[in-house]
C-alpha cells in the first residue's frame, strides 16, 4: 500500500504494445522525480518540515513538486508561466502551493529567463528558501532508478532502445544511466520539438504550436548529451498524428510528447526488430483533448510518414528529422555553464 498519493501517480505502467514496442505509461511523471528529489532534500538534511520550495514551471513539475511538499510537510512557492490552466491553478490552491502566474508572453526563451529573474528576486528576499533548479539539479534523476530496476525486471534479457521527449533531460539520460549499468549496449534516443536549442534546432521553427514539456530556448544542466545516440525532431503535426494512432490502434490516451515519442518509436523499431523498444508517455491526453485529440480525422497515416536524413543540424527539416548523434558533447549554444553534477548517491542499476 503506498503512504502516499503521489507515489500512486508517479508509478509508470509497462505496456507491451505488440512487435517489440513498449510503452512506459505515466499519470504524471514528474511526480516521481520530485518526490525522490524532495525525499533526498530531507533525509539529507538539506530542508526541514515548514521549509519552502521554490521553481518555476510550465505545469507538470508545479503538480509535481506541490505533491512533494504536501507528503514532506513543506510549503512550494511556483513561478509558473501561462500554460498552467485552470484545472492545475485549482487544484494547486486546494494543496496550499502558492503560484505566481507571469503574464502572458509569446517568446519562449523571454518567458523561461523573466521565470529565472523573478526566482532571484524572490530568494533576494527569501535567502531561506530551497529553489529545487529541476533543469539543472542532477537530484532530479534519482526517481528514475526504481523505473530503470522495473524495466530491467519486467524485461530482462532483452536489447533495449529507450526513446523518449527531452525537456530537463532528466527522464531519458537517468533512465538510460541507471540500465546502462544492467545492459550497456540500451541505445538512447531523444526527441525534439523543432526551435529547440538543445541539440542544436533553433533555425527551424514549427509554426503550429510548441509541443509542452520537451525542448528548450535555453541551456539545460540535467541534459547530458553524451548520453543521446539518436535524436528525431517531431512537428506538431507529426506528433498529432502519432498521438491519435496511439490512442486508436492501442487505446492508449496520452499527451503530444508521448505521440511524438511513439512515431520515433515504431520507426525504430522497424529499424532494428532485435530490439525491444520503450516508450515514453509522460502525461495523459486530457490536456490535449481540444488541439489534439478534437482533430483527429485530420491525423495523418502514421505509416505514410518517414523521417527526413539529417547529416548535421543544419539539415533538419520539418515535418520530421531524424539524425544521429553518436553521443556527441552540447552544441555551444546548448552547452550549460556550470558544473557537470554526479548524480548524488546513486549507482546504476547493478
Ligand atoms: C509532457 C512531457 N513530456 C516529456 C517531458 C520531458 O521530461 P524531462 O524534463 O525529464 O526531459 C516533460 C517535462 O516536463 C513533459 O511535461
Amino acid at each position: 500500500m503506498d503512504n502516499h498519493i503521489s507515489e500512486a501517480i508517479g508509478r509508470p505502467d509497462l505496456v507491451d504494445l505488440g512487435n517489440g514496442l513498449v510503452c512506459l505509461r505515466f499519470e504524471t511523471m514528474k511526480a516521481l522525480s520530485a518526490l525522490a528529489a524532495v525525499r533526498h532534500l530531507c533525509d539529507t538534511g538539506a530542508v526541514r518540515p515548514g521549509d519552502t520550495l521554490i521553481d518555476s514551471s510550465s505545469g507538470i513539475y508545479a503538480y509535481a513538486l506541490a505533491l512533494a511538499c504536501h507528503r514532506y510537510g513543506l510549503r512550494c512557492h511556483i513561478v509558473g508561466s501561462t500554460t498552467v490552466d485552470h484545472t492545475l491553478r485549482v487544484q494547486l490552491a486546494v494543496l496550499g502551493a502558492h503560484l505566481e502566474q507571469m503574464e502572458p508572453c509569446s517568446d519562449l526563451k523571454l518567458d523561461q529567463s523573466r521565470r529565472v529573474r523573478r526566482i532571484k528576486e524572490i530568494l533576494r528576499d527569501h535567502p531561506d528558501y530551497h529553489w529545487m533548479r529541476q533543469y539543472h539539479d542532477r537530484v532530479h534523476y534519482l526517481g528514475y532508478r526504481a523505473v530503470a530496476e522495473m524495466v530491467a525486471e519486467q524485461l530482462g534479457g532483452a536489447r533495449l532502445t529507450v526513446v523518449g521527449g527531452v525537456g530537463s533531460g532528466s527522464s531519458t539520460g537517468a533512465l538510460a544511466h541507471y540500465l546502462r549499468g544492467h545492459a550497456p549496449d540500451t541505445v538512447l534516443v531523444g526527441v525534439q520539438p523543432f526551435g529547440s536549442v538543445t541539440f542544436g534546432c533553433e533555425h527551424v521553427a514549427d509554426p503550429e504550436i510548441i509541443i509542452a514539456g520537451i525542448g528548450s530556448s535555453i541551456p539545460f544542466g540535467n541534459v547530458d548529451h553524451t548520453l543521446y545516440d539518436t535524436l528525431h525532431w517531431v512537428g506538431f503535426g507529426a506528433a498529432l498524428a502519432g498521438s491519435v494512432d496511439l490512442l486508436r490502434r492501442h487505446a492508449v490516451f496520452a499527451g503530444l510528447s508521448a505521440g511524438a515519442a511513439y512515431l520515433a518509436a515504431r520507426w525504430e523499431s522497424r529499424r532494428a526488430p532485435e530490439r525491444t523498444v520503450v516508450f515514453v508517455a509522460a502525461d495523459t491526453g486530457h490536456r490535449y483533448v481540444d488541439s489534439v485529440f478534437a482533430r483527429h480525422r485530420e491525423a495523418a497515416d502514421v505509416d505514410s510518414l518517414a523521417p527526413h536524413r539529417a547529416a548535421d543540424p543544419s539539415q533538419l527539416a520539418l515535418p520530421w528529422s531524424r539524425m544521429e548523434w553518436g553521443r556527441a558533447p552540447a552544441p555551444e549554444a546548448a552547452r550549460w555553464p556550470g558544473d557537470a553534477a554526479e548524480v548524488p548517491g546513486a549507482a546504476p542499476v547493478a
